[in-house]
């Protein structure tokens, strides 16, 4: 593995819709090129595991995806969309670190209060759990509104100061199952935010 980087990351969030799956297969995709990585796709709807296939990337599903521990290479856990589920709570007590992807609005944040108190209490049970917030979804060449800097604030989880902006070439790279990685220089700043995030999240 990387050193510094989560060897377990969890891509959680209860809500649907946030970006969860884009950024657990980006992320992976990133991951990948530092160290073997196996894209592990809890979600039912199976997802992440159909994108990730046809992006030739190492997939697990269902059980399998849970039982992902292989040394030395990371796992990114894409997760169902319900804190009671399951396979979300697994992954959540065995992840190294949770990324929380939100939207850019605080009525959207305020919808994962309760998904992040999971979180937090997780933390306070195992105080290495590393864990953020990330905004995806950011509108290009705009800034975080106040009322958004505001609500993560008072949030129990630190926000990563990355964020993920609102990109076609994220759209597209699901449409033809491909990343941003693979799509070239088009693709370029899109690779660059999921970069930031990657770095930020190394110690
Ligand atoms: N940064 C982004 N820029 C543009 N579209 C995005 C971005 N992140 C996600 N999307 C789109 O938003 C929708 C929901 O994203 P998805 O990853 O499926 O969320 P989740 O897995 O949390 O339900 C999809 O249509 C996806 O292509
Ligand atoms: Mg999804």
């Amino acid at each position: 593995m990387t050193s510094g980087l989560p060897r377990r990351l969890a891509v959680l969030n209860a809500k649907g819709g946030t970006g969860k799956t884009t950024l657990a297969v980006h992320l992976a995709a990133g991951l990948a090129r530092r160290a073997p990585t196996v894209l592990a796709d809890l979600d039912p709807q199976g997802s992440a595991s159909q994108w990730g296939a046809l992006a030739g990337m190492v997939v697990l599903d269902g059980e399998r995806a849970l039982a992902a521990e292989p040394e030395p290479c990371h796992v990114v856990w894409d997760c169902p969309p319900s804190v009671d589920h399951p396979a979300a709570q697994r992954a959540l007590a065995s992840a190294d670190a949770v990324l929380v992807p939100v939207l850019p609005s605080p009525l959207d944040l305020w919808a994962s209060w309760r998904l992040v108190q999971a979180v937090v209490a997780e933390q306070a049970r195992r105080p290495g759990l590393r864990a953020w917030l990330v905004v995806n979804q950011v509108e290009p060449s705009s800034a975080l509104s106040q009322a958004m800097h505001e609500a993560l604030r008072e949030f129990g989880l630190p926000a990563l100061r990355a964020v993920v902006r609102r990109r076609a070439v994220f759209r597209r790279a699901a449409l033809q199952g491909s990343t941003a990685y693979a799509m070239g220089p088009s693709a370029a700043a899109a690779v660059a935010d999921i970069e930031a995030v990657i770095e930020e999240m190394q110690r």
